[in-house]
């Protein structure tokens, strides 16, 4: 049985879609999202917060899929402690390609890198997968493009080598279900780097109408996310846009297409795969 956590969210819903086929259960907080869950898929409530219903999930569990996101909780530790004592023999993590960049320091990506090393150090079988941005981080636009509204983006021009999130899936499902990956760390990454001002021109290109973007300065910035998330966030959003500024994100790396035996999808192919998300209702 293998075991998708994050499964409500967005690797984890293309790390299940992957994994048809094969046993599978999906740790759900909300059991109301249990019921979108894909055929065939079980589900089990729970929540990192709750040890009992880790232990729940996992009985039975050879291989997991591991999703964090909340850098002022151990989740991680929560997860593999329960995961130890369920005898799951391999962790397949999902991290982010800023653990190798020497200049990110900000406070998520210190968090990434503790992450890593604790389930490194957990005893169990382990690969880390280390994505750039994902493509569909542009979905975050869908209201200004339908209303045709400036999308406000921190380093527009800044270069990243966005990558589909389905194809972060497949190499998931590879190290779930096959030998060889274990103690390996892949940085997954598109086939090439590109600014918010070219996908949005590839939006527009697609819609066949004009998609205007614009720099967001990093006070609105604060401003706007100050509300949702605590200060270190904010403040490590701000300074990731700044590296991308930079051009720290632009490097492709091999290793996706590699391992899947064929190119990484193009963000022209994720947006035709998206497009009626972007389109005037
Ligand atoms: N987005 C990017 O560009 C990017 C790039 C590189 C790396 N990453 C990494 O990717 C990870 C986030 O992945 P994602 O975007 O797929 O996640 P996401 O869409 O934000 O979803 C988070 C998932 O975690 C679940 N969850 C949250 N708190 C939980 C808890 N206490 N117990 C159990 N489940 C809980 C959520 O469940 P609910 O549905 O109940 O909320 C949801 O399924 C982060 O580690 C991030 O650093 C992201």
């Amino acid at each position: 049985m293998i075991l998708v956590t994050g499964a409500t969210g967005v690797a984890g819903r293309e790390v299940l879609a992957a994994l048809s086929g094969h046993p599978v259960r999906a740790l759900v907080r909300d059991p109301a999202k249990a019921r979108a869950l894909p055929p065939g898929a079980e589900a089990a409530i729970g929540d990192y917060a709750d040890g009992a219903s880790l232990r729940a999930a996992l009985q039975g569990v050879t291989s997991a899929f591991l999703v964090t996101n909340r850098v002022t909780h151990d989740d991680d530790g929560a997860f593999l402690a329960a995961a130890r004592e369920a005898g799951v023999r391999r962790v397949v993590k999902l991290s982010a390609a800023s653990v190798t960049d020497a200049e990110a320091v900000d406070a998520i990506t210190r968090w990434q890198r503790a992450t890593e090393e604790a389930l490194r150090a957990s005893g169990l079988g382990w690969t880390v997968l280390r994505p750039r941005a994902f493509m569909s981080n542009t979905l975050a636009w869908t209201s200004e493009v339908r209303t045709g509204r400036t999308v406000r983006v921190l380093a527009p021009t800044g270069r990243n080598a966005c990558v589909d999130p389905r194809d972060i899936a497949e190499v998931a499902a590879l190290a779930l279900t096959r030998d060889g990956h274990d103690r390996r760390a892949y940085t997954l990454t598109g086939p090439r780097p590109l600014t918010p001002v070219e996908q949005a021109a590839e939006l527009a290109s697609q819609l066949g109408r004009p998609v205007a973007v614009e720099e967001l300065p990093a006070a609105d910035a604060r401003e706007r996310w100050g509300r949702r998330h605590p200060g270190p966030v904010v403040e490590a959003l701000i300074e990731s846009a700044s590296r991308q500024g930079r051009d720290a994100k632009v490097a492709v790396d091999p290793a996706l297409p590699t391992l899947l035996a064929r190119p990484a999808r193009s963000y022209r192919t994720w947006v035709a795969d998206h497009l009626d998300a972007f389109r005037a209702t």
